[in-house]
């Protein structure tokens, strides 16, 4: 075991450092920034299918269920198709409308999870094409789906899923683009610009690794806390949602994600002096909403960690504790911005002494209901 891990105290540490490796696998011969080409051999047959897509329903669970929130954003921007995620719990029991012309789209690391795969047998069988975005290679659900592309990132042993969702992002992304350029919703400029930024994101994720004794310092210092608030707008807001799920998952803290502007009908009355809010606050469209959020936080004593784009000045004077991360075109920024609390919740959850790679009454696919 000590081999499989790899030097690393535990196979989460080990996964979230594999990353850059991972996602650059995930685009290995798929993507071309210099032929503005994106290759995915598995939807060649039913891309047709996407591109006329009416709606798209995206079904998953858990941190998949995350990672089809940002390809919500990323396909309304970029294909202008209308999205709807769902949890596929919900979906499978609510006799949900599925119409001709609507896609579905299921996402599943292990490729064997039975809420999944039941809301996928379900909308098969009023007549629907299914995409799978699966990392387990022959897995129940890469094999009940129409068409799909794997992620590619290799077993991911810890049950806290990490370098699967970075690859998730990664396949999505590289779907949606694809789907933009044949749909002509992309210009070429802007698919090229797009293109070129995603191959520099392993770069850019290693860049973020390096925060991991900066991150250490401030685990040390919140490990006790008893409550965490993540907030994060547009883009970051599903990551505001992972990174709450996975410091709850490992380190039995109660975490909740929030968009930020949503924190005034609610978790606002939970902020005093003791209350940690983590901001995902990079420098993208929401930038200056997310700077009165963090003054809302503030006013109400409430202690701000922020993750901010490298250079930024105004948040880091608003905050106790800044870690920056290079900068990302917007709808490519979740898959950087996740780091830094991927570690936190690894850090915090060993110096409590919890089991990170096995926590309790938690496991890694979930093949009962
Ligand atoms: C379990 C795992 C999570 C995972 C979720 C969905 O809860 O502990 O890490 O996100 O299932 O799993 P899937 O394999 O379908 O992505």
């Amino acid at each position: 075991e000590a081999i499989e891990k790899g030097g690393f105290e535990h196979f989460m540490l080990k996964e979230i450092f594999e990353q850059p490796r991972s996602i650059r696998d995930c685009m290995r011969g798929r993507l071309d920034s210099t032929q503005g080409r994106l290759v995915l051999g598995g939807l060649s047959e039913y891309i047709t299918k996407l591109v006329n897509a009416e709606r798209i329903l995206i079904v998953a669970c858990g941190t998949s269920w995350h990672a089809g929130l940002v390809a919500e954003y990323f396909f309304e921007e970029f294909c202008r198709i209308p999205v709807e995620v769902e949890y596929a719990s919900e979906f499978r029991y609510r006799n949900p409308v599925i119409r001709e012309g609507d896609v579905v789209i299921a996402i599943s690391q292990s490729g064997e999870t039975a809420d999944t795969l039941a809301a996928i047998e379900l909308a098969k069988s009023k007549g629907a094409i299914i995409f799978g975005v699966c990392n387990v290679v022959g897995s129940s659900i890469a094999r009940a789906t129409h068409a799909g592309a794997y992620t590619h990132a290799g077993p991911e042993i810890g049950v806290a899923s990490t370098k699967a969702f970075t690859a998730q992002l990664t396949v999505l992304s590289m779907i949606a683009l694809s789907v933009a350029q044949r749909k002509g919703t992309i210009t070429e400029q802007k698919l090229h610009e797009l293109l070129v930024e995603m191959e520099t994101i392993p770069a850019k994720v290693e860049k973020a690794l390096l925060l991991n004794d900066e991150i250490k310092k401030i685990s040390a210092l919140f490990k006790d806390s008893r409550n965490f608030i993540y907030l994060g707008r547009g883009y970051n807001f599903p990551v505001a949602l992972e990174g709450a799920l996975k410091l709850k998952e490992i380190s039995y803290i109660h975490a909740e994600g929030y968009p930020a502007a949503e924190m005034k009908h609610g978790p606002i009355a939970l902020i005093d002096e003791e209350m940690p809010v983590v901001f995902i606050a990079t420098r993208d469209s929401s930038y200056e909403k997310v700077v009165s959020n963090i003054q809302e936080v503030k006013a109400r004593k409430g202690r701000v960690i922020s993750v901010v784009t490298e250079g930024d000045k105004l948040i880091p004077a608003m905050s106790e504790f800044v870690v920056e991360v290079p900068a990302v075109h917007d709808a490519l920024m979740p898959l950087v911005s996740v780091i830094p609390l991927q570690l936190l919740s690894y850090h915090i959850a060993v110096m409590r002494g919890c089991n990170v790679d096995q926590p309790r009454n938690l496991a890694k696919s979930v093949t009962v209901e």
